[in-house]
């Protein structure tokens, strides 16, 4: 079992190890008096896991109701917002209530929104089930759904009061889900520390190690406006894809092409064919057919785009980053030279 402590604002611990969910009623006595509880999780999770949450909650003392939607990207949206949101009003939640999400990105990015929201905010804890929502999205409180202008656009800072992360659940992760994580992992080890390129075999160790990085970006800049923009390298050019591809390309290949295409934009061969080299291992790709014309519109309509400038992260030598902030005619330069 490991713990990691995450010193925002509101500090929370991340615990990983094994057979968390069937003690995850125990864990939320930690920090919650008995309440309501809604479990918010997609078809999918419902299956395999919600039972055995529920009945962790129930024996704890607390109250569960559940709200299960469609898996997809595709379906992180307004109108399943909305729903989640209903059913908290329906069984008449309060601000001193709780929100669970239990899944992977998507439940967790939002759930957490509907929590951030209902009643101008109520908490939330997040028991990821996905790798690449262990080591990334179930910490640091982004929460937000998709638009139909572009990924994340409606969304707010919100951090969890607890994050469990029991590796058992990866037993049932498909291998191509296991390559997202895979994808942050490797992100992860160029921004801020390769060492961790040689950790990939443990689990455990793995995903402690990824999420302290992840909070010594996140901690000091919890609303992303300095170091913490670091994270998204690969992002910019990852999300695009992603978008375009209609969700068909995935978030950890698509941040994976992202990183490759970035890198070579800035004209940073060495690292480029490291990061080629740690990509192919884990049967990760480093280029698609989609170009320029494809992503224009979506590589515009970034949400990092501040006035006339956008901040993008880039890492010259592995292990460090650096944030080169461009013009539009510096931008359009640079994703022409990435993706033409
Ligand atoms: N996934 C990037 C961040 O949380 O800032």
């Amino acid at each position: 079992m490991r713990e990691v402590l995450i010193n925002t604002n509101n500090p929370y611990t991340v615990y990983i190890g094994q057979d968390l969910l069937s003690k995850c009623g125990e864990y939320l006595n930690r920090v919650k008096q008995p309440c309501k509880v809604l479990v918010v999780c997609d078809d999918n999770v419902n299956k395999l896991y919600s039972t055995c949450v529920m009945d962790s909650l129930k024996d704890n003392g607390f109250d569960p109701f559940k709200h299960f939607f469609k898996s997809g990207e595709e379906n992180k949206d307004i109108k399943n917002l909305e729903a989640i949101l209903e059913t908290l009003a329906k069984n008449n939640f309060n601000r001193s209530d709780l929100v669970l999400a239990l899944g992977g990105g998507v439940c967790g990015d939002m759930a957490g929104f509907a929590a951030a929201t209902y009643m101008r905010g109520m908490d939330f804890v997040q028991i990821p089930t996905s790798l690449l929502a262990m080591v990334d999205a179930s910490v640091g409180g982004k929460t937000a759904v998709n638009l139909s202008s572009g990924k994340n656009l409606f969304g707010a800072f919100h951090q969890p009061k607890m994050v469990l992360c029991d590796i058992d659940t990866l037993k049932t992760l498909p291998e191509e889900e296991m390559k997202n994580g895979y994808a942050e992992c490797i992100k992860h080890a160029f921004l801020a520390d390769p060492t961790l390129l040689s950790k990939m075999d443990d689990l455990e160790d793995l995903i402690a190690q990824n999420i302290e990085i992840k909070a010594s970006f996140v901690c000091g800049d919890e609303e992303d406006r300095d170091k913490r923009t670091a994270l998204n390298f690969g992002h910019t050019i990852g999300h695009a894809i992603e978008r375009a591809s209609g969700f068909e390309i995935s978030h950890g290949k698509a941040v994976a092409i992202g990183m490759c295409l970035e890198l070579k934009a800035m004209g940073f061969d060495k690292v480029y064919e490291q990061l080629k080299a740690e990509l192919l291992k884990y049967d990760l790709p480093c280029e698609c057919e989609l170009n320029f014309f494809d992503l224009k519109s979506e590589l515009m309509n970034d949400k990092k785009i501040s006035g006339k400038y956008i901040t993008i992260p880039t890492v010259e030598s592995i292990g460090s980053y650096q944030l080169i902030t461009m013009d539009e005619a510096e931008y359009t330069q640079f994703i022409k030279r990435a993706l033409i």
